[in-house]
């Protein structure tokens, strides 16, 4: 199998404006050259229209941060997997942290949207993660196993197809990154946990870290076996930044 890409996604979660975002992807653009990895951002829905033509003919692909686990109807203020392909949308974020924590969103209704998305056409990126109070309880195994097994039920037959993005909730936004030997042994689990249930086809699967990952500490992260690419918050506002971690990337 020829070696899989690494991914860098920035996740600008609900951050930007018209005119940050043209400068931003125009920085990234004048910088970025052909990069060894795959390159996205996954934008506020109200941006997709703009980021798309921003990012026409570049190596960046365009991602949302949220999918409908529901084809159309009833569901204000959701967005379906056909209205985010009208914008040209490859990748969906689905069960960050954030929206398990604010919406209360379920393992379940993480698992129908990465199904939805799976079956759209638009690659799912799968975020697990435990608590600081989770992990001081020993419970990070037991976590980030249940969290993804709920996406294996779901959709087994093409789990290869998803990214998965492991995100330590006591790192995300905290400054307080995963050590290297950290995130690469909860990687090993993952690993572990979708070749059991796919196979050779595991290898596929990009496992992204996810957690102050920055351009300081991305390459020792990005050079972890298990360890595929980066799902990045705040250092992919700025893009002297961004561009360092895809530098990084292997
Ligand atoms: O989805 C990525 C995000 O949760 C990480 O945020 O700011 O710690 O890189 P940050």
């Amino acid at each position: 199998m020829s070696k899989k890409k690494q991914l860098i996604a920035g996740n600008w979660k609900m951050n930007g404006g018209l005119a940050a975002n043209e400068a931003l992807i125009g920085a990234l653009r004048q910088g970025v050259g052909q990069p060894v990895c795959d390159v996205a951002v996954c934008v506020p829905a109200p941006y997709l229209a703009q980021v798309q033509v921003l990012t026409q003919g570049s190596p960046i692909a365009l991602g949302a941060q949220d999918v409908s686990a529901h084809a159309q109807g009833a569901f204000t203020g959701e967005q379906s997997v056909s209205m985010l392909k009208d914008f040209g949308v490859g990748y969906a974020i689905v069960g960050h942290s954030e929206r398990r924590q604010y919406h209360g969103e379920t393992d379940e209704v993480v698992a129908a949207k990465a199904g939805a998305a799976l079956a759209g056409g638009i690659t799912p990126i799968v975020c697990v993660g435990e608590t600081l109070a989770e992990r001081e309880a020993g419970k990070t195994e037991e976590v980030v196993r249940r969290q993804l097994a709920a996406v294996i039920h779901t959709n087994g037959h093409c789990i290869s197809e998803i990214v998965v993005a492991y995100e330590p909730v006591w790192a995300i936004g905290t400054g307080k990154t995963a050590t290297p030997e950290e995130a690469q042994a909860v990687h090993a689990v993952l690993r572990a946990q979708l070749q059991h249930a796919a196979g050779d086809a595991a290898a596929r699967v990009r496992i992204l870290y996810g957690g102050s990952m920055n351009a300081a500490n991305a390459a020792s992260l990005l050079a972890q076996p298990d360890i595929d690419g980066g799902l990045i918050g705040g250092a992919s506002l700025k893009a002297p930044d961004f561009l360092q971690i895809i530098a990084a990337a292997r």
